[in-house]
């Protein structure tokens, strides 16, 4: 029991811990992005102007740089490749004129060029450039994404939908064999109950017959709101097979002049959850059963019914876990290539906490450009984040710009070193037909992009904070990356001493008494133990050490 009052009231304002993690305990693995993806995205420099001559000529100079050979490898879209309506099957397509000969005809071109694509899509009734989107579309969009060839899905946040925290009342649940209508019935008083769910015999104006009550009284559970409450049932089949699961729900809301909707997760055994809903009504109120065919084992099968909304990010959570989920399903059905999947909700509802049980990457602050402010905004946010990217799921601090604005050569090598060091995915921004030596050269550093891609994949640590910043990252041949970024706008002389990382937790088990370390822009080799560099402003020093 809470010792004081307000521990009480925060307690009741608190889930039940129980039934809201209901999405996944084990990280997803699709595997996709051992290492962090490279690539070039349309977005950045040229935003609505895309077309498939553009995007050809591209892919074409991404090869012809070395850029390709370097690991750039994902020829990505991103909006507006879509045409403003689906077809009339319902379908997804493309812009007739943007891409006149389809999408199909224009990925496998990229293929034939080595490159894999990347599309675009938003978990909303449209994208940001309102174009339409996969909301309520999910499988169908994954089916067509799939049988295009694509190999990698950024999905946007726009337009999204939040789910309601109110769940209809549960009058009881029956099964039956497919093919058969035998029911057997569990009424509402059989069903396990936790947190604020309660079984009550009511008037209920719900005429369930010779269920769990007569006439227009009856057993209902109610409580199951957001994420506070669950019935648990259970079942013995008597043998292994598929079956017909019907839940008897009632979904009431009084009048309030707003529209309404009620909603329960249905989860039988541990499969994904089945979502019942009402419609969105000023008054909701209807009872018709929901019915589907499950799979279910020899013995006891359980069925959870809750409400999992607590808050806007379990949400969140529920939609990207569903194209998440029509992804996978997409693959296997149609033994198409495992796809990519890049989260883009600009860290709105923490997906670093929850993004590894859906996805590959997650975007984790709203958009780059090419400005320094915001690209210090960015790492800034970035940094602090290192604890939860490891090989297959990475932080995504947005696409590089190099190249892009008039960011300085110093500014340049900054953002492109802070983001190998951050193993984020390396998707350039830039235009690459038309793209200066200087920015090719920061692009193809080959022992950065090496950083970038260990297979460790331990995303770098601040250890110092201040007018100069000190990254490390443990790599997965002993060595350690280590960099010193400039954020002031002074040019500055720096010196850092290598024995203070004997101290330092995260790269403790790489340390030694002495080093050999590498420049990794100038190629320069330090031997002792105090690293020193003339920092230009807003530049970086990058070294890796090894052992002598
Ligand atoms: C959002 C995303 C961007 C880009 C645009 C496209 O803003 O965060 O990266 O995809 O949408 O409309």
């Amino acid at each position: 029991m809470p010792k004081c009052p307000a521990c009480a009231v925060k307690n009741s304002l608190q889930r039940d811990k129980s039934v809201t993690r209901f999405y996944r305990t084990e990280s997803f693995e699709n595997g996709c992005c051992p290492t962090p993806p490279m690539g070039w995205n349309s977005w950045n420099y040229f935003k609505q102007n895309i077309n498939e001559k553009m995007l050809l000529e591209m892919a074409k100079a991404i090869k012809e740089s070395g850029l390709f050979d370097a690991g750039y490898t994902y020829l990505n879209l991103d909006d507006y490749w879509e045409a403003n309506s689906r077809d009339r099957l319902g379908k997804l397509d493309a812009d007739p004129v943007r891409f006149p000969q389809g999408m199909k005809h224009f990925v496998s071109e990229c293929n034939k060029l080595g490159f894999k694509v990347g599309i675009y899509s938003s978990n909303g009734i449209q994208t940001c450039q309102s174009l339409p989107a996969s909301l309520g579309n999910e499988y169908n969009d994954a089916l067509q994404f799939a049988s295009w060839g694509i190999e990698y899905l950024k999905y946007d946040y726009c337009y999204h939908r939040v789910y309601t925290k109110k769940a209809p009342f549960i009058f009881s649940i029956s099964f039956c064999k497919k093919g058969t209508d035998a029911e057997t019935v569990i009424g509402a008083e059989k069903a396990a109950l936790s947190g604020t769910a309660k079984c009550v015999f009511g008037s209920c104006n719900y005429n369930i017959g010779s269920l769990t009550g007569t006439g227009k009284k009856a057993n209902y559970i109610k409580g199951l709101d957001g994420g506070k409450g669950e019935a648990t049932f259970r079942y013995v089949a008597d043998e292994e097979g598929e079956y017909v699961l019907t839940v008897n729900p009632r979904f009431r809301y009084r009048s309030t002049g707003m529209l309404h909707t009620l909603m329960a997760a249905v989860i039988v055994n541990q499969e994904d959850p089945v979502l019942i809903e009402s419609p969105k009504m000023h008054r909701p109120c209807s009872q018709a059963p929901y019915r589907f065919v499950t799979k279910l084992k020899k013995g006891e099968n359980i069925v959870r019914i809750f409400n999992p909304i607590f808050n806007r990010a379990d949400s969140a959570v529920l939609n990207y876990m569903c194209m998440s989920n029509a992804l996978t399903e997409a693959v296997e059905k149609t033994g198409a290539k495992p796809i990519a999947y890049s989260l883009c909700e600009w860290g709105r509802n923490k997906p670093w906490e929850w993004g590894d049980k859906c996805a590959n990457l997650w975007r984790t602050t709203g958009d780059i450009i090419w400005f320094w402010f915001r690209i210090r905004q960015i790492y800034d946010k970035n940094v602090t984040l290192y604890k939860y990217a490891s090989p297959g799921h990475w932080n995504d601090p947005d696409m590089l710009e190099v190249g892009n604005g008039k960011l300085t050569l110093a500014e340049n090598k900054s953002h492109f070193t802070l983001w190998c060091m951050m193993a984020a995915p390396l998707l350039m921004g830039n235009d690459i037909v038309n793209m200066k030596k200087e920015h090719l050269d920061i692009l193809t550093n080959k022992k950065l992009i090496a950083i970038d891609q260990d297979a460790l994949g331990k995303q770098a640590k601040r250890i110092v904070k201040g007018a100069v910043d000190v990254l490390v990252r443990p790599l997965a041949d002993g060595g350690i990356a280590l960099c010193a970024f400039n954020k002031s706008r002074l040019k500055k002389k720096y010196c850092f001493d290598l024995n203070t990382l004997l101290d330092e937790e995260y790269v403790k088990e790489y340390t030694a008494a002495e080093y050999d370390a590498e420049d990794l822009w100038t190629g320069e080799k330090q031997t002792t133990n105090k690293l020193v560099a003339t920092l230009e402003p807003h530049g970086i020093a990058v070294w890796k050490l090894i052992k002598k």
